[in-house]
């Protein structure tokens, strides 16, 4: 083992501890796209759903077979139909849906089902259990286009998958969902995974799709200065959703994005997409403070939000406190009335419970986040999180690519939410003529990826 191994792996292990208390005994619904199994993926994300559920995640798996199907159709001498962005499911392709979904539970029962020394699932013992939880109804005839076989979901068996889970077993679907005639109906991946999300009223819902997340300027092109939002308010979600086309593919970029804003509309109050293409994408967004897709997240305290002159008084009240024991650095009412736009607040019942603010200096791309405050009664229940966040969304709005913090007595909680400590020269130059070398805080910036 190398001197070094000690200094880094028990710190990363230790920082990961949070995210695993947080997340045990939670209900993760895992819609895995076909694509994902035909690109040769399954072993790896099988290895990290073992490992999940062996941190106590209680986990619905719904795989989809859209490329699988395809390719029988195709090799039964068939094309594919669609309408409505929904397959036409006639009976041939009826037949190569059961044929596929068939062959994938296998594919993947056996994939949780290894266990060889020196791998990541040796010791995991998985017990995978699929059934008839889903019932359906047919999608019927819609302007004049006859769906046939293809069905959407009437009802989830809510009972019956929380006592499979109870059990320990990690449930896995196949869009399949049967009527009380005893037909069967090809349902997609998402709707059930969405529908059973928030049947159960899961804490995530979790899509592995061939997209990366949504872009902050979603219908531009990938580059650095066009990265993934790793999080989006449901309420920007749902504009975002409202302005782009109907989607119709997998890779549009509404496609996963409307599931996810129905979830969280029906309170599961976690959505992620994300690439199945990185390896390891599952354990980098669940159990890293940034994560890697996005999320659409619904706060359900509605009560995050941007303040107004009517908060002055909530925020000065707030503040003082840290103010007068050297925490922060004092404003006058005249300061923060005229600042007001610029704060983010949480407020439960009409009271302020945390603050910050978010100082732009454009010409160098960044803000200074300030007054980064919460009320010493709710300290410690991730409201300084929660505004972290918000500021950050905001600086990403506005076009920044990174916020800096000045700190003298609370370093090591933004170091552990991805700051970096750097010299003070860093500054942009209008805020290091303001610099108070008496006080000497440190200066901590972190980058907005
Ligand atoms: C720093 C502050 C905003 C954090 O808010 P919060 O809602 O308690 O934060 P969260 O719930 O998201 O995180 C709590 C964690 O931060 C830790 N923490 C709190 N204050 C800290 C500090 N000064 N230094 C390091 N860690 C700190 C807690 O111990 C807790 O750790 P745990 O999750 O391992 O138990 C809040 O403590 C505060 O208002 N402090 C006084 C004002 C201040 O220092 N502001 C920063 C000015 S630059």
């Amino acid at each position: 083992m190398s001197a070094v191994f000690n200094f880094t792996f028990v710190p990363w292990f230790r920082s990961v501890a949070p995210y695993i208390h947080t997340h045990r005994g939670k209900t993760f619904v895992v819609g895995i796209a076909g694509e994902a199994i035909a690109a040769g993926k399954l072993q790896s994300i099988a290895q990290d759903l073992a490992l999940i559920q062996a941190m106590g995640v209680r986990i619905v798996l719904v795989h989809g077979f859209r490329p699988q199907v395809n390719e029988q159709l195709r090799a039964k001498g068939h094309e594919a139909r669609y309408s409505h962005g929904i397959r036409i499911t006639d009976e041939v392709a009826l037949d190569c849906a059961q044929e596929a979904a068939g062959q994938l539970r296998y594919e993947i029962e056996a994939a949780f089902s290894q266990g060889l020394p020196n791998t990541p699932m040796a010791g995991a013992t998985v017990r995978v259990i699929s059934g008839n939880f889903i019932t359906a109804r047919p999608v019927g005839i819609v302007d004049g286009v006859d769906f046939q076989h293809s069905g959407s979901i009437r009802k989830v068996d809510v009972a019956g998958l929380l006592r499979t889970l109870d059990m320990g077993a990690l449930v896995l679907l196949s869009p399949f969902g049967f009527s009380p005639t005893g037909e069967a109906f090809n349902l997609t991946m998402e709707e059930v995974a969405t529908s059973v999300a928030t049947a159960l009223q899961a804490d995530k819902l979790i899509f592995l799709t061939e997209v990366p997340g949504i872009r902050m300027q979603p219908g531009e092109p990938a580059s650095d200065d066009n990265p993934i939002d790793t999080e989006l308010p449901l309420a920007v979600a749902e504009q975002l959703l409202a302005q782009l086309p109907t989607p119709q593919q997998p890779t549009d970029t509404g496609f996963y994005l409307q599931h996810c804003v129905k979830a969280c509309k029906a309170g599961v109050e976690r959505s992620h997409i994300l690439p199945f293409a990185l390896d390891g994408a599952l354990l980098l967004e669940i159990y890293v403070h940034d994560g890697i897709g996005t999320m659409v997240i619904d706060e359900k305290l509605e009560s995050v939000r941007e303040a107004s002159s009517d908060d002055v008084g909530g925020i000065l009240q707030l503040i003082e406190p840290f103010e007068k024991d050297g925490t922060l650095v004092k404003r006058s009412r005249t300061e923060i009335e005229r600042d007001a736009h610029l704060y983010t607040v949480i407020e439960h019942d009409g009271v302020i419970f945390a603050c910050a603010a978010l100082y732009p200096y454009p010409e160098a791309k960044t803000a200074e986040m300030a007054a980064l405050t919460v009320s010493p009664q709710s300290q410690g229940q991730g409201d300084g999180e929660k505004v972290l966040k918000r500021i950050e969304h905001r600086a990403r709005q506005a076009g920044l690519t990174s916020i800096f913090v000045l700190t003298t007595r609370t370093m090591h909680w933004f170091i552990k939410r991805g700051f970096q400590p750097v010299d003070p020269d860093w500054l942009p130059e209008a805020r290091k003529r303001k610099y108070n070398w008496d006080r000497r805080s440190q200066v901590l910036v972190k980058k907005l990826g």
